[in-house]
Order: structure tokens, then sequence, then C-alpha cells
């Protein structure tokens, strides 16, 4: 049985989930694959038993490579198991306003893309001031300032869950991915 770990990054938060996934995957007996988004085309979706895609949301919107690699192969997908994990910052947040404005990003993206997951994720990501060039520091520090008063911009803070991750994983395997008979 193998799995197909499609993702879109763009300050390197969710390549550390998509690995994160991957390697708990791998350690319960999954054969799994990581592709970036950006290389799908040296793959055939096809010929996985189900797919997790995974990107991150910046100003309301997933990576443009992500949109363009689920819209080509929305029929694939569609037809396996599959599941999309959604990073963003709103994720951590108890508002739910915010709750509400990532789930309207993932309405877009299945207008955009025709692709409708059978199951959403929303993880919680990180601010990662090391990564971001002055522009992007001066206006997280602005977002963080109003929302979580507490992060030091001189620093990375992670939300994600770990351990959530894994219980997501698990309960994506066990419902959606089929397990072979070997033989
Ligand atoms: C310029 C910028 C814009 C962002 N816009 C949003 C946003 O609209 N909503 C949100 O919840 N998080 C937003 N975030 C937070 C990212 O989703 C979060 O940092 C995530 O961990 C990024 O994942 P990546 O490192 O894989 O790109 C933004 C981050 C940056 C740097």
């Amino acid at each position: 049985m193998s799995i197909l770990i499609l993702y879109a990054t763009t300050e390197g938060q969710t390549r550390k989930i998509a690995r994160r996934a991957a390697a708990h995957l791998s350690a319960h007996g999954r054969s799994v694959e990581l592709v970036p988004a950006a290389e799908i085309a040296q793959i055939e979706p096809r010929s996985y038993d189900g797919a997790i895609l995974m990107a991150s949301i910046h100003a309301g919107r997933y990576q443009p490579e992500f949109l363009s690699a689920v819209l080509r192969n929305a029929e694939a997908l569609a037809r396996m198991p599959n599941a999309f994990v959604s990073v963003s910052l709103s994720a951590a947040s108890d508002d739910p306003e915010d709750h509400e404005a990532i789930a309207e990003c993932v309405r877009k993206m299945q207008a955009e893309t025709g692709w409708s997951p059978k199951q959403v994720e929303h993880v919680a990501g990180a601010f990662r001031f090391t990564q971001y060039d002055f522009l992007k520091s001066w206006a997280m520090r602005w977002i963080a300032a109003r929302k979580n008063p507490d992060v030091d911009p001189r620093s990375d803070t992670e939300y994600t869950d770990w351990d959530a991750l894994c219980r997501f994983l698990d309960g994506f395997v066990a419902t959606s991915v089929k397990d072979r008979v070997p033989g």
C-alpha cells in the first residue's frame, strides 16, 4: 500500500510537517513518497493507493504551484482516498472568525481546482522570523503584536501539534486506505 504526500511550502514549516507525516506513516509500515508540488510532473498520481496533500496559507491563498498541481490532477485524486492538510497560523487561534477565514480558503481552493478533499485537517504552522525578509518580518511582527503578543520576533515559534498530526494520519489510514493482503 502506497501513499503520496504532495506538499507546498514557503518558509519550510509544511515541509517539516510533510516529513514528519512520512516518517510516521513509514514507521507504521506504509510505503510513502514525499513529493514537492512543483515536481508533480515527475510522478503518476494514479499509481498510489492514497494521497495526502499539504499546503500553507499566505494572505489567504495556497501556493500557486500547489493549486496548479491539484487542478491538473483533480480527477485522479477524486478516485482515491485523499485528504488535505491546510497549514496556517489561524489554525492555532481561539477566534472563530480566524477559523471561518481558513475554512473559506479551503472552499476557494476547491472552487479553483475542482478538487473536494475527502478529509480536511487544519494544522497550526509557525512564525519563522529567521526565514522572513524585511517586509515579511515587518508584517509578521504586526500580526504577532495583535494576535500573539508573547511571540519573540528574534526567533521562531512553532504551534504545530505533532501528536494531533499523528492521530489524524492514523485516522486517515484506518478509514480511507484499505490494507492490501500480501500475495
Ligand atoms: C506573508 C505571510 C502571510 C501569511 N498569511 C496568513 C493568512 O492569511 N492566514 C493564516 O492563518 N496564516 C498566514 N500566515 C502564516 C503561515 O500560514 C504560517 O507561517 C505557516 O506555518 C507557513 O507555512 P510554510 O512555512 O510551510 O510556508 C502567513 C505567513 C506569512 C509569512
